[in-house]
């Protein structure tokens, strides 16, 4: 099927609707959808958004060009599910039909108050100049309809310093107040998280820019994210122009993970802990909300940067989110598991050493528990086509090896993620592999690699 030729920031409207509904139809003959990982019907995907247990419903929005598998005009595309597994198409999008908004509805998150839930976003808008940082409110009601708040943008312009890159509004509450975080790069080059202060979530004080205790983080900060999960104060951070150091850092972009406190009043993080929230290939941008009874979870954009990734022409369709993640905290780290309703939907696996299995369905999980003195390798794939994952006791490492994948992915970052274990010590290792999307956590969670692979055959074997 062809791409439509359209200018790059072209909004949808009633009269695509044909083409539309054709591109969907095309798509669900893609033989690499995933089963249970959200993914466009059509277009591309990245970032998840406003995501939010709402009336007893899970809310999920994320960034959705329609037209073609690129990137492009941004909507927030919006799917609803009762389980986390489910998921029903929403037609209460945004999309980016006002003027302030020009160039698109780019990320943010949602917060609720008085019985409606306030989602924020960046109203992207170019000039020749640069881009005018302008931050827009919509509200969806109880019966889930969505309309754009009439004062919109609730914030228009950069502070001071700041460059016009300035993006995805994060709003939480704390000590009776309502904050909100933007991610954006200073005039100087350098990344910085803004504070924003509001009581009413319509007018907003600007603050001053979050304290990190550190300069080396990159140029530019995307979609923060912030919690306080089991008594410490997460902060996720999307990072561009981190440089790489030695296994760390390997992707486009990277993100990462602080746990430590948080002071609103001085703007200042008090860092115990950071690392790379993901260390695999295929991750960026993600976002933490409150599921239902308050429990901490958590969804990525399953993707990095401006990738094109095999098949992407063919199928006209790209990337899709994680499965949503359970987090707590384990020993002052982020600990990350597939959310309970999710487990059980993947077949489990069996296998051992010097076996080959060839896997029924296309979403199947996989639990191991490597050796403390020799090393064990897992082979998803054929001999000359395959994904490679070794468990190292004796070098105390965890590999994910995509080097002898015949389908390339992305490889001027690198061919193999590295994770550093105990030595000499087992490790359990869950695998969950959803048709082309691999998910994998090592050590009860304490580390997680999301990748992509497209081998020809999906056998596994245990070496
Ligand atoms: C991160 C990001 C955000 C932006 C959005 C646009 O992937 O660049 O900073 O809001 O994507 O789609």
């Amino acid at each position: 099927m062809e791409f439509l030729n359209i200018e790059k920031y072209t909004y949808l409207e009633e009269k695509h609707r044909g083409y539309l509904d054709q591109l969907k139809d095309f798509c669900k003959k893609s033989p690499r959808l995933p089963r249970y990982h959200i993914h466009p019907p059509c277009g591309l995907l990245n970032d998840p958004n406003g995501l939010c247990y709402f009336e007893g419903k899970y809310h999920v929005f994320y960034q959705w060009f329609p037209f073609a598998p690129k990137h492009g005009m941004k909507h927030w595309a919006h799917v609803i599910s009762e389980d986390l597994v489910h998921w029903e198409w929403s037609e209460e999008m945004l999309v980016p039909d006002h003027e302030f908004e020009k160039n698109g509805c780019y990320s943010g998150n949602s917060i609720e108050a008085g019985g409606k839930q306030y989602l924020f976003y960046t109203a992207n808008y170019k000039t020749k100049q640069g881009k005018v940082p302008k931050q827009a409110l919509a509200v969806m009601e109880k019966d889930g309809k969505i309309h754009k708040y009439s004062g919109n943008p609730v914030i228009d312009g950069a502070p001071e310093g700041m460059s016009g890159e300035i993006r995805d509004p994060f709003v939480f509450e704390k000590d009776d107040s309502y904050y909100m975080m933007l991610g954006g790069s200073d005039l100087d080059g350098t990344g910085q998280i803004l504070i924003y202060k509001s009581a009413d979530l319509l007018s907003w004080d600007y603050r001053g820019n979050l304290d990190l205790g550190r300069q080396d983080l990159g140029t530019m900060f995307e979609c923060p994210a912030y919690m306080e999960i089991d008594g410490k104060d997460v902060l996720l951070l999307s990072l561009i122009g981190r440089a790489a150091q030695e296994e760390r850092f390997q992707n486009e972009f990277s993100t990462v993970c602080f746990t430590g406190r948080i002071d609103l009043e001085k703007l200042t993080f008090e860092t115990e802990t950071m690392e790379e929230l993901d260390k695999g290939f295929d991750f960026y941008a993600p976002q933490m909300f409150c599921g239902k009874g308050g429990r901490p979870l958590m969804f990525g954009w399953f993707g990095c940067g401006v990738q094109e990734l095999p098949y992407f022409r063919e199928d006209m369709w790209q990337h899709a989110l994680t499965l949503p993640r359970e987090i707590c905290i384990k020993d002052g780290r982020l600990y990350q598991m597939p959310a309970q309703e999710i487990i059980s939907q993947f077949s489990a696996l069996d296998i051992k050493r010097g076996q080959i299995i060839i896997p029924e369905e296309n979403a199947w999980r996989l639990h191991l528990i490597s050796d403390t003195e020799c090393k064990t390798e897992i082979h998803i794939g054929e001999s000359y086509d395959h994904l490679k994952i070794v468990m190292d006791p004796i070098k105390g490492q965890f590999i994910a090896d995509r080097s002898c994948l015949k389908q390339k992915i992305s490889e001027e970052y690198g061919t193999r993620r590295v994770c550093p274990l105990d030595t000499h010590k087992s490790v359990e290792v869950d695998l969950y592999y959803d048709n082309t999307f691999l998910e994998i956590y090592i050590d009860g969670g304490k580390d997680v690699m999301s990748l992509r692979l497209f081998p020809e055959s999906y056998k596994v074997e245990m070496i």
